[in-house]
């Protein structure tokens, strides 16, 4: 699999897995283990994490994994993001779910994920959502200090506009590597607000979280979906397909080079998500689903 090449020091495979849901899949470790492997075979070898994913649980129930065959954590790259503090029986002095983008809270979120995970560093690191409360010394004060000491090598953001990218990266010395969004053929508006052109006049490739809109698509009465079924499904007909396999290959033919995180635990449609990339939409296909997508043909 192609790999997209974040900075000189990291880059990522063109399809990341992503484990918010992994506590949910309820497997043991050596399945979780089995999942790992099977996605390295697959090419991919960047795993999407967040310090609460599983109510603060993924990256150790990950790490346990990796315990088990040693040789898997020097093959991968992980993501990990901080920022959010959620109410849990974990954090009883949390009593109202916030942001916390302090210089102490990123550096604790680091050494909690490095701990869990079992990982001397991590390749990225986000933070999760735009902080209203943030100081951006503050933040440029502690991915300094992590990036000196090789603990996270590059760092990136994740649900930010263009302008709360601006005011972080004005204060850093290092380009910001990623910002990670909501982009499916039913979350269209980074297209138009923005983000997606900021990311590729930085030169950097955003990463589409919910690609499959968190499996809304395939939900009855998705809001809005009626029209894009249809046209997908007729897509889906004409390469001999999935309709989930054309909501990927629709992500993919962007020239943004966006890197879809697949959130599914199982095997089948992970291929699926791969083996999008071998089919290569025209320009008037991408503008179907497009237009399918905001309601409307182009103006
Ligand atoms: N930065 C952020 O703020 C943020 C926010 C959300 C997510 N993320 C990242 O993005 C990753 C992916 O997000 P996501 O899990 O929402 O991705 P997604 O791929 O849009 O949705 C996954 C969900 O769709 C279901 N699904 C997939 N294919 C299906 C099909 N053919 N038919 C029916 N259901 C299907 C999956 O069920 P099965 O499990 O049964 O396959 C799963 O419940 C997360 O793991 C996380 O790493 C980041």
């Amino acid at each position: 699999m192609e790999q997209i090449k974040l900075s000189e020091k990291v880059s990522v495979s063109r399809l990341v897995h992503g484990v918010w849901r992994l506590a949910d899949w309820q497997l043991n470790t050596s399945e979780t283990t089995k999942l790992i492997a099977a996605c390295l075979e697959m090419g991919i070898d960047t795993f999407d994490h967040a310090d609460i994913y599983g109510d603060y649980s993924c990256e150790r129930l990950f790490g346990d994994a990796l315990a088990e065959e040693k040789s898997l954590s020097q093959r991968l790259k992980i993501i990990s993001k901080c920022g959010i503090k959620l109410l849990s029986d974990k954090y009883p002095d949390t009593y109202i779910k916030h942001y916390d983008t302090s210089y102490q809270h990123i550096l604790f979120s680091v050494e909690n994920s490095l701990r869990h995970l079992r990982r001397d560093h991590l390749d990225v690191l986000l933070i999760h959502r735009p902080d209203p409360y943030m100081n951006p010394e503050e933040v440029a004060e502690a991915f300094t200090e992590l990036r000196q000491s090789g603990k996270v090598l590059e760092f990136g953001v994740s649900n930010f506009l263009t302008d709360q990218f601006d005011l972080l990266q004005s204060y850093l010395d290092f380009p910001l590597v990623t910002n990670q969004i909501e982009i499916s053929a039913l979350h269209v508006e980074h297209f138009q607000n923005g983000v997606i052109n900021q990311c590729m006049k930085e030169r950097i490739s955003p990463m589409a979280w919910s690609p499959l809109a968190g499996g809304k698509y395939f939900e009855e009465k998705a809001k809005g979906s009626a029209k894009l079924k249809v046209t997908v499904g007729r897509l889906a007909a004409k390469y001999q397909t999935s309709e989930d396999q054309i909501l990927y290959a629709w992500l993919y033919a962007h020239p943004a080079k966006i890197i879809p995180i697949v959130g599914s635990g199982k095997l089948s449609r992970i291929q699926v998500a791969v083996d999008a990339n071998q089919i290569k939409l025209s320009r008037q296909e991408w503008f179907e689903i497009w237009t399918a997508a905001v309601g409307h043909e182009v103006p």
